[in-house]
């Protein structure tokens, strides 16, 4: 399992337990997934590690709080 976030510290911890707890391998890449360099640099850290994406959960992102169709368009 492959941990992927800006705040590394935080995805440390997690790791830990996601080993002891489910004996589970689980490595941390810090990167910015909101600009392409991050996701150019975290496609490479893969490659690095001879990792092959099989499942991904994508879980950055954020809410906003109104129906969809009034929502300013930048944002
Ligand atoms: N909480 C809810 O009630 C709720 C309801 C419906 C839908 N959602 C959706 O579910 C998702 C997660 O919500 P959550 O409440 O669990 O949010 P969260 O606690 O803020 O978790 C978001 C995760 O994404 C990472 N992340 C954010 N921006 C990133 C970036 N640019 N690059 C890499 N990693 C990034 C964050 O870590 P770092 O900040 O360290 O990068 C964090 O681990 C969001 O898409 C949200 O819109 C949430």
């Amino acid at each position: 399992m492959t941990l992927v976030a800006r705040r590394r510290e935080r995805l440390e911890e997690l790791a830990s337990q996601l080993r002891e707890r489910h004996g589970t391998r689980a490595e941390v890449l810090g990167h910015d997934l909101g600009n392409s360099s991050g996701r150019d640099d975290l496609a490479a850290a893969l490659d690095d590690l001879g990792l092959t994406v099989e499942i991904l959960c994508n879980n950055a992102g954020f809410g906003s709080a109104a129906p969809f169709v009034r929502l300013e368009r930048e944002r």
